[in-house]
């Protein structure tokens, strides 16, 4: 990236507490913003949400295999990998820009053996084949556009015919009322639950010390294999 283009990058840190007894008082996540108006150049709010749910189960994550999809500029998966997970971040293989703010962002966190892969939704690609068993796949604010719901999906129960127990951690915006992934779901045999905000401390509007939730209608939800209807017997 040359001059010109740097100059376009901000700065935002986000900052997590940690609990009475802990070692350490907080954890830090700097991420590099792009000055630009494509989705995957700055924090979207789904991804402060998702992040505290992470923040908040972090006990759970060392050595979990864990993959972000659609990650843009990251948040969710560099706190997965402070956090002692190990993160694979992915975006679409026709976004450059965005795995490079995936490496960005992990270069400005000091991370160091994350891979950046170009995963595009819906695509049977050699990138998604050759991945390893994941455990977690992270997704903020990847349910935006309903004609790449059924794509999300597929990638996501391509993954869990591999590993069956994995847990699709999402969450998304509600912008409109009619939007729904009810039928892609029964239709892929997988099932949600809904996961209260406020069971992971997110029902604010400021979170992490940013306000970028604010007053937007986030909502987390965990995607998971209907093991019954998929005929699974291990
Ligand atoms: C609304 S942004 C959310 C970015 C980030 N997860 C966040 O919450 O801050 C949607 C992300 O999905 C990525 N994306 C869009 N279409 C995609 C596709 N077909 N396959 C994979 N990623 C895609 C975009 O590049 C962008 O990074």
């Amino acid at each position: 990236m040359g001059e010109e283009s740097e100059a376009r990058i901000g700065e935002r840190v986000y900052t997590f507490l940690r609990g009475e007894g802990e070692e350490g008082r907080e954890m830090c996540v700097t991420i590099p913003e792009v000055l630009d108006c494509q989705y995957g150049m700055y924090v979207w709010p789904c991804a402060v949400v998702l992040a505290q749910y992470l923040w908040c189960h972090r006990k759970d994550l060392p050595n979990k295999r864990v993959l972000e999809v659609g990650a843009g500029v990251s948040l969710p998966g560099v706190l997965a990998a402070k956090c002692g997970a190990k993160v694979i971040l992915s975006d679409s293989a026709e976004l450059p820009q965005c795995l490079e703010n995936c490496r960005r962002s992990c270069n400005w966190n000091n991370i160091t053996g994350v891979p950046v892969v170009g995963l595009t939704w819906g695509e049977i690609s050699p990138e998604l084949l050759d991945l390893p068993p994941i455990d977690i796949i992270l997704g903020s604010d990847v349910f935006y556009e309903p004609k790449d719901f059924e794509d999300i999906l597929l990638t996501v129960r391509f993954l869990m015919e591999r590993t069956p127990r994995a847990e699709f951690w999402t969450t998304y915006q509600v912008r409109s009322a009619d939007w729904s992934i009810e039928a892609l779901l029964c239709k892929w045999n997988l099932k949600c639950t809904g996961v209260p905000l406020k069971t992971f401390g997110a029902d604010r509007e400021c979170l992490a010390g940013s306000e970028l939730p604010g007053r937007h209608t986030v909502q987390m939800m965990i995607i998971t294999l209907d093991r019954e209807a998929a005929g699974c017997t291990a």
